[in-house]
C-alpha cells in the first residue's frame, strides 16, 4: 500500500506519541487484532486539538464504530456538552455501548442506533463540529446532510481523504478502484465548496477539515 509520510518521517513522529489511558490503549489494541478500522493516533491527537479550540456543545459523528473517536472526542468537552454519535452495524453497536460504559462518560455520548441516512434527516439540532468516518462511497450524501446540520462557524473533520495514497497514486489494486473514485470526486466537491474553507491535512490517512463559512 502507497504511504501518505515516507517512513523515516513516520518513524521520527512516532517517538512522540503519548498515550497512557488505559481504556484508550485497549480499545487501540482490540481495533488492532479485530481489524476494526479506527481513526489513528496522530489524526486523533488533532482532533482532540480541533474540540480543545473550538469548545464545541453539540458534536455529531457518523460512524462510531466501536466508539474509541467518540470517547476521545467526549472526555475533551466541557460540562454540559455533548456527542451524538451514528451506527449502524448491531456488533459494534454492543461494543461501543460496553466501551462508554467502561469510559464513565455515557452522560455526554449519546449513541443513535441506524442508518445515518436514516437518522440524520430526523436530527433537528445544529451542530458545532462534525466528524464524518462512515463508508468511503456514501461520503458525498453524507456530507450534504451535515452541512444542513452543521451551524455556521461549526468544523467538519473528514477522515480518510487520502485513502491510503490511493487518491493521489497512478497505480490503484483493482480491490481500491471504486472507493478510490468515490473519494477523488468527494474531494473535489468538499474543497469547492463555496459554504467551506477547507484542507486536506496529510496526516493519519488524510484528514479533510472544512469551516463553514456561509
Ligand atoms: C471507520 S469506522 C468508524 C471509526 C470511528 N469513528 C473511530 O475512529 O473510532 C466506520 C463505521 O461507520 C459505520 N457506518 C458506515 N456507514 C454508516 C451509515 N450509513 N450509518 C451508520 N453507520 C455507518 C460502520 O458500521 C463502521 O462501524
Amino acid at each position: 500500500m502507497p504511504k501518505i509520510l515516507h517512513s523515516p518521517q513516520q518513524k521520527y513522529l512516532n517517538q512522540f506519541r503519548t498515550q497512557n489511558d488505559e481504556l484508550i490503549t485497549q480499545m487501540e489494541k482490540y481495533a488492532e487484532e479485530n481489524s476494526i478500522p479506527i481513526l489513528d493516533w496522530q489524526s486523533s491527537d488533532f482532533l482532540e486539538q480541533l474540540v480543545l479550540i473550538s469548545k464545541p456543545k453539540k458534536v455529531l459523528e457518523i460512524g462510531t464504530a466501536i466508539g474509541y473517536s467518540t470517547i476521545r472526542i467526549a472526555r475533551l468537552l466541557n460540562k454540559n456538552s455533548e456527542i451524538d454519535t451514528i451506527e449502524k452495524s448491531k456488533d459494534n453497536i454492543k461494543l461501543a455501548l460496553s466501551n462508554i460504559k467502561k469510559s464513565k462518560l455515557a452522560d455526554r455520548i449519546n449513541l443513535l442506533a441506524g442508518d445515518a441516512f436514516d437518522v440524520m434527516p430526523k436530527l433537528e439540532k445544529k451542530y458545532d463540529m462534525i466528524f464524518l468516518d462512515a463508508d468511503k462511497e456514501d461520503y458525498e450524501n453524507l456530507f450534504y446532510h451535515s452541512v444542513k446540520l452543521l451551524r455556521k462557524g461549526g468544523i467538519v473533520v473528514i477522515d480518510n481523504l487520502l485513502w491510503h495514497g490511493y487518491a493521489a497514486s497512478s497505480k490503484v489494486p483493482p480491490k481500491y478502484k471504486v472507493s478510490t473514485e468515490h473519494i477523488k470526486k468527494f474531494n473535489e466537491i468538499f474543497m469547492g465548496h463555496r459554504k467551506f474553507k477547507s484542507t486536506i491535512m496529510p496526516i493519519g490517512d488524510g484528514l479533510g477539515i472544512g469551516i463553514k463559512i456561509k
